[in-house]
């Protein structure tokens, strides 16, 4: 591997689809950073066998084993460090952690979170979307802070919620863009553009579209100027 690539683990408790655009981006020509680990708190998370068929090191660390969230950690803490990790990106983590875990990573550690934060913090965003009758929708790469999906936003992308969508489609629509935002935002914290400063990110070099608009439904009011 080039030198000075930020070494990545990612912790995952499931499928892993994300984990596997962190890789793939990862693979890309000039990427700052390299995935050097999959670690999982469930054994036989399918994400582990995906990560393992493309040579990746993975590791179990169960929290099932532990009496304490704190002993659980402490593991998982020393397994970031067998595997030398400079950064973790935490994607479909399912476990709550606790503030002293999170500041041994502060401005390390990244998490992604299917709604367009501050909106639907926890579970089930596009059930809570949905209800809710909201007409966009989306997802958000933040800095994990010791509030649960609270800490700063890194980058965020909105997708239109449809009249006919359920749970499933919309799920499927946000999901095509936590697959391109999550790798932006590493490939920015990796390359040292984008960092946590003050409990705010800053960026630099990281452009932004002026001109970007997502209208849902769409707000042309005459007609064939849609
Ligand atoms: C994603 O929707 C992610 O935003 C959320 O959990 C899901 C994990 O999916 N935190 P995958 O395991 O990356 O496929």
């Amino acid at each position: 591997m080039a030198q000075g690539k930020k070494r990545v683990a990612v912790l995952i408790s499931g499928r892993g689809s994300n984990m596997e655009a962190l890789l793939r981006a990862g693979q890309l020509p000039g990427c700052p950073y390299e995935i050097v680990a999959v670690i999982s708190n469930v054994p036989g998370a399918r994400g582990l066998q995906t990560a393992a068929e493309a040579g990746i090191a993975t590791a179990v660390v169960d929290h099932r084993q532990f009496k304490t969230r704190e002993a659980f950690e402490e593991v998982l803490h020393e397994t970031l460090l067998v595997f030398a990790a400079d950064l973790v990106a935490c994607a479909g983590f399912m476990r709550i952690m606790t503030e002293s875990f999170v500041s041994r990573w502060e401005g390390r550690m990244l998490n992604i979170h299917p709604s367009l934060l501050p909106l639907f913090r926890g579970l089930h965003t596009h059930r809570r979307a949905l209800k809710a009758g909201v007409k966009v929708h989306g997802a958000t790469v933040h800095f994990v802070t010791p509030e649960l999906d609270g800490g700063p936003i890194i980058i965020q992308a909105a997708v239109p919620v449809l009249a006919g969508d359920d749970e499933d489609s919309l799920a499927a629509r946000v999901l095509r863009v936590e697959h391109r935002i999550y790798p932006a935002a590493l490939w920015q914290v990796a390359a040292g553009n984008c960092r946590l400063e003050n409990g705010r990110v800053a960026t630099d070099g990281w452009p932004v579209d002026e001109t970007a608009q997502l209208f849902s439904p769409a707000a042309d009011i005459l007609p064939g100027n849609a």
